[in-house]
């Protein structure tokens, strides 16, 4: 329980899904959380959890807030960006406004929160970062391509930051989440369909060989391990968390189920 004792930590994106499920082990394992969303009241998160209105897409939102906690506490510890979208659309359907929305939501917030923490843990000589790619971030999949091209550029982010600043004592790695029962997963379903019809989530994991939907809190607990000193030489790592459905190739049956249901 105290795998984060006396650890500052930033959390972008954390009213619900795998932000809120992280930021409450966080909290759990000791940390001092500061917690972000552009939602303002997310309820009870825990007691060393202090909430801010943040939208991690723009700069001067995401540096007060930064700034602020410096100011609070001296120092950041740990940095977990994890704002994001989705978009269930082929690039033939893509407006390039869907694109720039989707390149801003996951990659310009990540960059930012990346960008505001850094100064500070280059000064303390230590600090963890860790944001939310994707499966998708590891592999093509058919039915959102702009998704993943943000998520491999999430990769390739953080990689980049862990081997710029490794020796200044930064780590910078990714959780990679397969199918997670998030307001996110749900809201991508196809009209009508819910994850409480079993042949609709029969037809999700169809493409994840562990052959269910994992919670929010299985990906929490791997972030914390990232976050945590206990992971002190894991550096620039995509850490699937995905019921090793990026680890292999998919059965063309499998692939064509996705296609017809157009959930990747
Ligand atoms: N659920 C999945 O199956 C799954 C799989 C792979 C990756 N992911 C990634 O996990 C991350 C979290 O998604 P989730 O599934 O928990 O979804 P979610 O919708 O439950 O959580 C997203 C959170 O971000 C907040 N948010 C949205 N826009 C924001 C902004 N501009 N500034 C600040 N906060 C903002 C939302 O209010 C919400 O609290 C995303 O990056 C997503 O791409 C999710």
């Amino acid at each position: 329980m105290n795998r984060l004792e006396g650890k500052v930590a930033v959390v972008f994106g954390c009213a619900t899904g795998i932000g809120r499920a992280t930021a409450e082990e966080f909290v759990r394992q000791g940390a001092m959380v500061y917690g972000s969303d552009i939602v303002a009241e997310p309820g009870e998160i825990g007691k060393s959890y202090q909430h801010s209105v943040v939208d991690a897409t723009d700069e001067s939102s995401v540096t007060g807030f930064v700034e602020g906690v410096i100011a609070a506490q001296g120092r950041i510890d740990i940095c977990f960006n994890n704002v994001g979208a989705g978009l269930q659309k082929k690039v033939s359907e893509t407006s390039l406004a869907e694109f720039d929305h989707l390149v801003r939501m996951n990659l310009r917030s990540v960059f930012l929160g990346t960008r505001a923490v850094l100064p500070h843990m280059l000064a303390q000589q230590r600090g963890s970062i860790v944001s939310t790619s994707s499966n998708g971030g590891l592999m093509g999949r058919p039915n959102d391509p702009v998704y993943n091209a943000t998520k491999h550029g999430v990769v390739g982010l953080m990689k980049s930051v862990a081997v710029a600043h490794a020796a200044q004592g930064v780590r910078a790695n990714t959780v990679n989440p397969g199918p997670i029962d998030t307001p996110m997963l749900r809201g991508i379903l196809p009209e009508g369909a819910s994850l409480e019809d079993p042949e609709m989530t029969r037809r999700i994991v169809a493409s994840t060989p562990a052959a269910r939907i994992a919670s929010a809190m299985e990906v929490a607990h791997a972030v914390v391990f990232l976050a945590s000193d206990e992971s002190s030489f894991v550096n620039g790592v995509a850490l699937a968390v995905d019921g090793a459905k990026a680890a292999g190739a998919m059965l063309a049956d499998r692939y064509r189920l996705n296609f017809d249901l157009g959930v990747s």
